[in-house]
C-alpha cells in the first residue's frame, strides 16, 4: 500500500492485513484489520504517529523511503500492533524522539527494550509545535491499556485516536463508505476490548466533545469524515441504558437443553422481548460480545458435564464476567442426568456481573410439561422486568 493523502500536511501510512483472522490468539477478526500510522508535517518538524504490527514492518519502511526526516515518533499505545515497528523506525531515524505518556514509557521499555534516552514523555494537554501545525496530547487511559493517549491536530481538526473508535475492518477505503458495515466492526472491537472500561471512556468522550473534531483517524479501519457517526455510537454503547434484549448462550449435547432454549426463545418473543441465542459449539464469540453491549438480561443454557456446566459454558461465562457488560438480570437453564451443581458453578464464575438473579430452571433428563411451564414463567418475569426498556 502507498501512503494516502489526507491533506497537504497529513498522510495515512500503514498496512492492511487482509488475511488476519485472530487477534491476541483470542479475538476473531472475520473482516481482517489494518494498522494505521500517520505522518504529519509542519514547516519545521515531522511527526510519525504510531507504527505497524511487526509482520508489516516492510510496508511501513517502504512508505518512509522518501521521508528523510522524522523528528517525533508518537506512540499512543504500547501494544505491539502499533508499537512493534518502533525499534526499526528509531534505527532508521537516529535523531527522532519517541513521544509517549509516562505510563507508556515504562511499557515500551519493557516490551520493546527501547533505550530510555530516546523517549520523551508528555503530560495530558501538552502541546508540541511542528511549525504551523501543533499536536495536543490527550491522555485517554484504559482504552484499553493504562497508557493509551490520543493526539489532536487543532489546525485541521483531526483526532488521531489509535484503538479508540477503531474497527477491525480491512478495506482500501480511506474514509468510511458504508456506515452499517463499519458500525458492526467498530462495535465488535469496542465489545471485545473496551466494554469493561466504559466509565473511563465516557469521560474521554466528554473531553473530545470540547475539541472541534472534523475527522477521526483511528489506527484500525477507515477514517471517520463524519465523526458524529462514531461519537454517537460510542455514547450509546458506554451509557448505562440497557435494551429490551436477552442474550442466550447455550450448549446442548443430546437435545434436552436445546428443547428448553427453543421454548424459552418462543416464550420471550411472544412477549416482545428480543433474543440473541448463541450455540456455543458453533458461535463466533465476537458476536456474543457484541450482543452483550446492549442487553438487559443474560440467560445461560447448559447441560451438566461431570456435575458442573459444559466447558464451553465455562469459557463463555468467564468471558462475560471479564467484559463486565451492563446487564441487570441473569438466570440459568439446563438439564442434567443424575446430579448437578451447574448453577452454583456458573454463579461462581460471574462475580463481576452486578445482576439480580432470576429463578433458574434446571430439569432432570428431557424437559417435562412442568419444566416448560417454569420456562414460560421465567419469560414472563423477564418481560415484566424489561417493561419500559427500549428496543
Ligand atoms: Fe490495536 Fe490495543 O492495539
Amino acid at each position: 500500500m502507498q501512503k494516502r493523502i489526507i491533506n497537504e500536511h497529513a498522510w495515512l501510512l500503514g498496512a492492511v492485513d487482509w488475511n488476519r483472522r485472530l487477534f491476541d490468539a483470542l479475538i476473531p477478526l472475520p473482516d481482517g484489520t489494518s494498522y494505521n500510522a500517520y505522518l504529519v508535517q509542519g514547516t519545521e518538524k515531522t511527526a510519525l504517529l504510531d507504527t505497524v504490527d511487526p509482520s508489516k514492518a516492510d510496508v511501513l519502511l517502504a512508505q518512509l523511503a522518501n521521508v528523510d526526516k522524522v523528528d517525533y515518533l508518537v506512540a499512543h499505545h504500547a501494544e505491539q500492533d502499533h508499537s512493534g515497528t518502533i525499534p526499526l523506525v528509531l534505527q532508521r531515524y537516529p535523531g527522532a524522539t519517541l513521544i509517549t505518556s509516562p505510563k507508556g514509557k515504562g511499557m515500551l521499555i519493557d516490551l520493546l527494550r527501547i533505550p530510555e534516552e530516546r523517549i520523551r514523555t508528555v503530560t495530558n494537554g501538552e502541546i508540541i509545535s511542528l511549525g504551523g501545525k501543533t499536536l495536543e496530547f490527550i491522555h485517554t487511559p484504559w482504552v484499553h491499556w493504562p497508557e493509551t493517549m490520543c493526539s489532536y491536530l487543532p489546525e485541521d481538526g483531526i483526532l488521531f485516536s489509535c484503538d479508540f473508535f477503531g474497527s477491525h475492518f480491512a478495506t482500501t477505503d480511506l474514509y468510511v463508505q458504508n456506515q452499517a458495515i463499519v458500525y458492526e466492526a467498530a462495535k465488535r472491537y469496542y465489545a471485545e476490548i473496551m466494554m469493561p472500561f466504559r466509565t473511563s471512556i465516557r469521560k474521554h468522550l466528554d473531553v473530545i466533545k470540547n475539541r472541534a473534531v472534523k475527522l477521526i483517524a483511528p489506527s484500525h479501519g477507515p477514517l471517520y469524515a463524519e465523526p458524529e457517526f462514531i461519537l454517537k455510537a460510542y455514547a450509546d454503547w458506554v451509557s448505562e441504558e440497557v435494551k429490551n434484549e436477552v442474550v442466550l448462550p447455550y450448549v446442548s449435547m443430546h437435545g434436552s437443553t436445546e428443547a428448553m432454549i427453543r421454548h424459552l426463545v418462543d416464550a420471550l418473543v411472544e412477549r416482545d422481548v428480543k433474543v440473541h441465542p448463541f450455540d456455543l459449539a458453533a458461535t463466533d464469540l465476537g458476536k456474543l460480545a457484541i450482543a452483550l453491549v446492549d442487553a438487559a438480561t443474560l440467560i445461560v443454557g447448559t447441560p451438566t458435564v461431570h456435575v458442573g456446566p459444559h466447558p464451553a459454558v465455562f469459557h463463555a461465562a468467564h468471558l462475560a464476567n471479564a467484559l463486565r457488560p451492563k446487564l441487570r438480570w441473569a438466570s440459568i437453564i439446563g438439564s442434567y442426568g443424575w446430579s448437578s451443581q451447574a448453577v452454583e458453578r456458573i454463579v461462581e464464575l460471574i462475580p463481576n456481573l452486578k445482576v439480580e438473579t432470576l429463578n433458574p430452571v434446571i430439569c432432570q433428563g428431557a424437559p417435562r410439561e412442568k419444566d416448560f411451564q417454569a420456562l414460560t414463567a421465567l419469560a414472563e418475569v423477564v418481560a415484566a422486568k424489561h417493561r419500559g426498556l427500549s428496543n
